[in-house]
């Protein structure tokens, strides 16, 4: 039997990552601040969600979730924001019409401002400063002032949160995101690019089969998945004064809902079974990610799955696998089969990043797309051995031309990340190499529906 939950029972639990706010009524205004503030997402929105994140647990659709590692104050503007949705939509048009099947878009965006951190400072030149935790704690920049943590960051991150959001809904439902316009979205820079041509390929099919679907009488105005889209939005359920101050009790149901995001997930360093950020979660009836790194033993998770998803709800709880290209087909497979015992319903979606981060020669935080495309192989293989259901990628990404990951169409090499480095912490795939990982899943995705064996397989073979 658990325990009761409040908002604010996490306070009683051990809590990682957490800054360390030196003027405490500051903190108390900040939070007291935000609680007065309207919800950024409705709980319907949420339920709705969890809804089609069921369908990916059953095989029945596939989410794509992608977006910055940390959203910042200094890269925020409409033209980023629309980057990064059209390169989400572009993937999701590619993977839906290879692999047949829905798909879920849910960004990293409207809310991504909070970083775990593997060490609590940094050292520069012999000098000691808090680490960076992301802009809604302190600043980027290399200095104490910055450095120190600030709770009026949290409203300025909420109010960026709902200025962002509303752009997204905007994009989503006011036209932008008409499958008319699947030619439109081609990013100018990309112009000559290869991917560009595959892209203009797959534009020009499914311009062919909406122009069949009007002359049988299916337009836009009947079908209204043809002319706007559903886009959720996520962050990490990290700094957890913010996530309690967004927490309401929704008025139809009374259950409470974390109105900062749709969808939040717990991170690989704050997942403790007893600490803060797990108990914070059991607690909202939003759809939850839980990131699963190689140290996650198979009866740890079934802890945790109980924790998060006593009633096995599907949809309620989407596992995120962040094993590395070299560890994945070793370490997810056991996952796989413990709860597949279990009849765990769960959505299993590949976080490729994580557990492919490197230190360039020249000293650069980066990531080599090779390796990346590789986890995501080994994770549809893995699946493919065990009988599971592959149900989702999750991807740091921006619709930028930045030079962040290495490798691709482009060909990023060492040597050029210096020139368009923009991350305020992970490296992402710019919107060449993230269409690159969108042909690589739609690939898996036709090669799961007709039976035929992944391109792992065919790597291998080579
Ligand atoms: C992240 O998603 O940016 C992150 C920090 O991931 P993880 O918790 O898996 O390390
Ligand atoms: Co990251």
């Amino acid at each position: 039997m658990q325990k009761s939950w409040s908002p604010d029972s996490w306070r009683n639990k051990p809590a990682k990552q957490l800054p360390d706010y030196k003027d405490i009524s500051a903190l108390a205004r900040a939070e007291a601040e935000l609680a007065a503030l309207p919800p950024l997402v409705f709980a319907g929105e949420a339920r709705n969600l969890k809804a089609r994140l069921a369908d990916a647990a059953a095989g029945k659709a596939f989410l794509l979730q992608g977006g910055d590692c940390a959203e910042s104050f200094a890269e925020f503007s409409a033209n980023k924001i629309r980057d990064s949705f059209r390169v989400l939509l572009q993937m999701a048009v590619i993977m839906m019409y290879a692999g047949s099947v829905p798909v879920i878009k849910v960004g990293r965006m409207a809310g991504q401002f909070a970083k775990p951190r593997s060490d609590d400072f940094e050292t520069r030149n012999g000098k000691t400063l808090p680490s960076y935790r992301g802009d809604n704690v302190n600043g980027f920049e290399f200095t104490a002032e910055a450095r120190e943590p600030d709770p009026q960051r949290m409203v300025k991150s909420y109010h960026q949160s709902a200025a962002t959001l509303n752009l997204l809904r905007a994009f989503a439902h006011g036209g932008y995101a008409d499958l008319h316009r699947v030619y439109k979205w081609n990013l100018d820079f990309m112009q000559d690019s290869p991917l560009s041509q595959l892209y203009e390929e797959t534009a020009s099919r499914i311009g062919q089969a909406l122009a069949f679907m009007e002359a049988c009488g299916l337009t836009g105005d009947k079908v209204p998945a043809i002319r706007e889209t559903d886009f959720y939005t996520s962050h990490e359920a990290l700094l957890l004064p913010y996530e309690q101050a967004l927490t309401r009790a929704d008025s139809t149901t009374g259950d409470w809902y974390d109105c900062s995001a749709h969808m939040v997930w717990v991170g690989a360093r704050t997942h403790q079974t007893d600490g803060a950020q797990i108990e914070f979660a059991r607690g909202i009836h939003n759809p939850l990610g839980l990131k699963c790194g190689p140290h996650m033993d198979a009866d740890t998770l079934l802890k945790l799955a109980d924790i998060l998803n006593p009633a096995n709800e599907p949809g309620r709880l989407t596992l995120i696998s962040r094993m590395g290209h070299a560890e994945i087909t070793k370490k997810l497979p056991p996952l796989l089969r413990a709860m597949k015992k279990e009849g765990r319903h769960i959505v299993w979606s590949c976080d490729p990043m994580h557990g492919n981060t490197i230190k360039s020669a020249n000293g650069y935080k980066t990531r080599r797309l090779a390796d990346i495309l590789n986890e995501v192989r080994g994770f549809f293989a893995s699946h493919k051995a065990e009988g599971t259901h592959p149900g989702g990628v999750h991807l740091e990404l921006t619709g930028q031309n930045v030079t962040e990951c290495t490798g691709g169409t482009a060909n990023v090499a060492e040597e050029d990340l210096s020139s368009r480095y923009h991350t305020h912490c992970d490296p992402r795939l710019n919107a060449a190499q993230a269409l690159e990982m969108a042909f690589l899943v739609a690939e898996e995705l036709k090669n799961l529906k007709s039976g035929r064996p992944g391109s792992s397989m065919t790597a291998a073979a080579e």
